[in-house]
């Protein structure tokens, strides 16, 4: 658990934080003295959200503090680093989610540069509420350490190293093919996209849990850096493409939870990890791929490399027969244009699986929004040499064209849900700090306890 919590058991002489919207600022200036209502005006409080102002008390100070009462992240996000250091308690009885705004609006990114300040401390006397809550927030903070880290540091290696800790500190196997094992072991997608790094590609693995549970694999794209490879990015597009193992570093938090909460799932985690790079070894367009599943793949363009690492990943997914895959990605920029950079896309055949995930996204603020499998734009993907292009010509659709590509690598017999997500803030709102962002692990994870039961 981290040395600083923002939620704590006890505090010392805590500052009480009276939150109140505008109708219980009426209700509190009615019992309230006159210096205290001169003092609360002055301060320009009224009750809304965003704002505070300081009261003298009998004995000690007291901050008046404006919500909305919206029970989620926004209530509380901004306060950690809004009030000053300290302790502090509240008047109201905090849902989770408004806790967990709390915590996450206390993050941030400290291992290059050391942080101004410390974010202020919330008392909750609730053993169980508290715990949940800093377990859930733990795992976002671990994603977002992990997408937050450049790529000089986060290169697939590391990525290895963090899921060997993970694994070793849940008793969980591990195993990786890394390299020319790769081909050993029919992975030519991955092998292809990652072979002109210094820092060799893999496939990591972690399994974990009861065998006799339901299984779930759990899949992320891991991609450490993508410069587009030989159809280089230009440097607008390359700026920020640290974070294109997002999707792995939701994929590692989700699984932190799953493991934390000992949610009774057998659980998978697969990680395919290369750095798309530029070599005299790089592949290119034109090349042909042979793939774990045995379809040939024609690269049409080298930046669509995160189809290629899923591609392979999905097809050994399918091969442990597990009756639910998930996989996270930072797939496409046109998945962006769709939904914006707020929104995780999702694409899975089961309606059932889709309402629920998006029911689940709403109650925990992390909104997801489905889009079409639409089988005729399978098309699209059709090569005149090989089974399938990887990436299509047309400008139209591509989050659903990249979507269709990896329906190509699962079975209709398995449930599968694909999330094509940003796995970034690019600024700063309440609970939610600029930078690397656990897009659609919270939904996930909600989804995955009522289906499966708490533990
Ligand atoms: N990692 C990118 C997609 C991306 C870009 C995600 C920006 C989030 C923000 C991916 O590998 C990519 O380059 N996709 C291309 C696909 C195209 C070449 C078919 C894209 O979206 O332009
Ligand atoms: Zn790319
Ligand atoms: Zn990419």
């Amino acid at each position: 658990m981290n040395e600083h919590p923002s939620l704590i058991s006890n505090a010392k002489a805590p500052t009480e934080l009276l939150l109140l919207d505008e109708s219980s600022f009426e209700q509190w200036m009615s019992s309230a003295s006159e210096a205290q209502i001169k003092l609360a005006k002055k301060q320009a409080f009224a009750g809304k959200s965003g704002q505070i102002a300081w009261i003298q008390t009998q004995d000690d100070i007291c901050a008046l503090v404006g919500w909305d009462k919206q029970k989620d992240l926004n209530s509380l996000g901004h306060l950690p680093f809004k009030l000053p250091e300290g302790q502090y308690s509240t008047n109201e009885t905090l849902t989770e989610l408004q806790l967990l705004g709390w915590v996450m609006g206390a993050y941030s990114f400290n291992r290059y540069k050391s942080p101004k300040r410390l974010p202020s401390q919330l008392e909750v006397t609730d053993e169980n509420l508290r715990d949940r809550v800093l377990v859930i927030a733990e795992s976002v903070a671990l994603t977002r350490d992990l997408i937050n880290t450049p790529a000089s540091d986060m290169s697939p290696s590391h990525i290895e190293s963090e899921i060997r800790a993970l694994a070793e500190s849940n008793e969980a196997s591990f195993n990786c093919w890394t390299g020319d094992q790769l081909l050993d072991q029919r992975c030519g997608a991955i092998h292809a996209v990652g072979r002109a790094s210094v820092d060799k590609p893999r496939l990591i693995e972690l399994t974990w849990g009861n065998k006799n549970h339901p299984k779930v694999c759990v899949v992320g794209k891991g991609v450490t850096f993508d410069s587009g490879g030989l159809d280089i990015k230009p440097a607008a597009g390359m700026r920020s493409m640290k974070k294109d193992m997002g999707g792995a570093a939701i994929a590692i938090g989700l699984a932190s939870l799953i493991m934390d909460r000992n949610l009774p799932i057998h659980l998978r985690l697969l990680i395919p990890a290369a750095e798309n790079s530029i070599s005299g070894n790089a592949f290119r367009p034109g090349d042909i791929l042979a793939t774990r599943k045995g379809l040939t793949v024609e690269i049409d363009n080298t930046d669509a490399e995160g189809r290629l690492l899923l591609c392979d990943a999905l097809a050994l997914a399918v091969e442990g027969q597990p009756e639910l895959i998930l996989d996270f990605a930072t797939l496409t920029g046109a998945a962006r244009s769709a939904v914006g950079t707020e929104i995780s896309a999702m694409f899975t055949h089961s309606d059932l699986i889709a309402e629920s995930l998006y029911r689940h996204g709403k109650s925990s603020a992390d909104p997801v929004w489905r889009l079409p499998l639409h089988d005729p734009y399978n098309k699209m993907l059709d090569s005149s040499v090989a089974d399938l292009v990887n990436s299509s010509s047309s400008g139209y659709a591509g989050a659903i064209t990249a979507a269709l590509f990896l329906n190509n690598f699962v079975d209709s017999s398995i449930d599968w849900v694909h999330f094509d997500l940003m796995a970034y803030n690019l600024n700063t709102r309440p609970g939610k700090p600029e930078g690397g962002e656990a897009m659609a692990m919270r939904a996930t994870f909600g989804y995955l306890e009522e289906k499966y039961g708490k533990s």
